[in-house]
């Protein structure tokens, strides 16, 4: 039940929009999966408080596109664009350390992540560790880089993950996506203990469904599959989304951005997952189901 208060005081206090700078200080914030869906909306409402930005998506095109509209809606922020895709293994980071140790970033925001729907055994190797590179080991990898900074510079500071729903989930034939996401939210509740001597704030996020965004189109989830039909009758705007992790962030530790997740998660503790894994196995053997109940042909 405990996981109900945060989602209800965030909710609750929604018009009286959380004041990051005022909180935190400091110039910059930070955004990754800048150019799309939550991220996007994000950098819209950093912008809003007048934070400068440094925006990292994948896809230049769109990020370049983003950024334009961004200058005119408010021509009296910066923004730093890069460009970076986080499943690269190979990739260096140097441009993005020199950012961080040279302008006052303050808050930061971990959101660049996607899934893949396959069963497990048809996946390549390539696609198991590019899901793992870009949801696990960057996000690690990004948060090493700050904390370093931030422990230099002694400030107050607030570091963000948008973890998911389907954490709470076992999911067959997306096995990979909610692992990933609880490695997050596990490493954000671990971090937000050992970092407040640090005074740095860690707040991990677990969005239901989102509008709005490419994550569905990009894991190829067929939209006319029953289960993506439920899904929809729950999802939640990304600028809506967006307001609440704004409102939440340094406030709480864990948040679930709706009260379908929250149920869910209740359900989950008084069931358990012993009982789900059973009943999973029971719908597949019956209905002969596989990975083309999710996946788009
Ligand atoms: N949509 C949902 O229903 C939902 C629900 C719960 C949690 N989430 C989480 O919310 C976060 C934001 O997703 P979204 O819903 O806003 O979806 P989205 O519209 O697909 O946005 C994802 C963003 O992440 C970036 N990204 C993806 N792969 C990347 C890579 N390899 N390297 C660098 N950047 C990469 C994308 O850049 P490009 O556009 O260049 O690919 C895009 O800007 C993700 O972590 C997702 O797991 C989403």
């Amino acid at each position: 039940m405990t996981h109900l208060i945060p989602y209800l005081v965030v909710k609750l206090s929604r018009r009286k929009m959380n004041n990051l700078k005022g909180k935190y200080g400091g110039k910059w914030g930070l955004v990754t999966g800048a150019a799309s869906g939550i991220g996007k909306q994000l950098s819209i409402k950093l912008a809003k408080q007048d934070y400068n930005l440094i925006l990292i998506n994948k896809t230049t095109s769109d990020l370049n596109e983003m950024v334009s509209q961004l200058l005119i809606d408010f021509p009296n922020i910066k923004v730093e664009k890069l460009v970076i895709d986080f499943s690269d293994q190979n990739e260096k980071f140097e441009k993005l350390e020199k950012l961080v140790e040279e302008l006052d970033v303050t808050v930061f925001f971990n959101n660049a992540g996607f899934s893949q729907v396959n069963d497990f055994v048809n996946f390549s190797w390539n696609q198991i560790m590019s899901e793992i590179q870009c949801n696990i080991v960057t996000n690690i990898k990004l948060t090493h880089i700050y904390m370093k900074k931030l422990i230099k510079s002694k400030k107050k500071s607030l570091i963000v993950f948008t973890s998911s729903m389907a954490h709470y989930l076992p999911i067959p034939w997306m096995i990979l996506y909610p692992s990933c996401k609880a490695f997050i939210t596990d490493f954000s509740i671990s971090s937000s203990i050992h970092a407040k001597k640090y005074n740095i704030d860690f707040t991990v996020i677990h969005p239901g469904p989102v509008d709005g965004t490419q994550f569905f189109s990009i894991a190829k989830l067929n939209p006319k599959s029953l289960v993506m039909r439920i899904t929809s009758l729950f999802s939640q705007s990304s600028e809506s989304v967006a307001d609440f992790i704004i409102n939440g962030s340094g406030r709480f530790y864990s948040l679930d951005t709706s009260l379908l997740v929250c149920f869910l998660r209740l359900f989950m503790d008084l069931i358990g997952k012993d009982i789900i894994v059973s009943i999973f196995q029971l719908l597949i053997k019956i209905f002969h189901l596989d990975s083309s109940c999710l996946k788009k042909n």
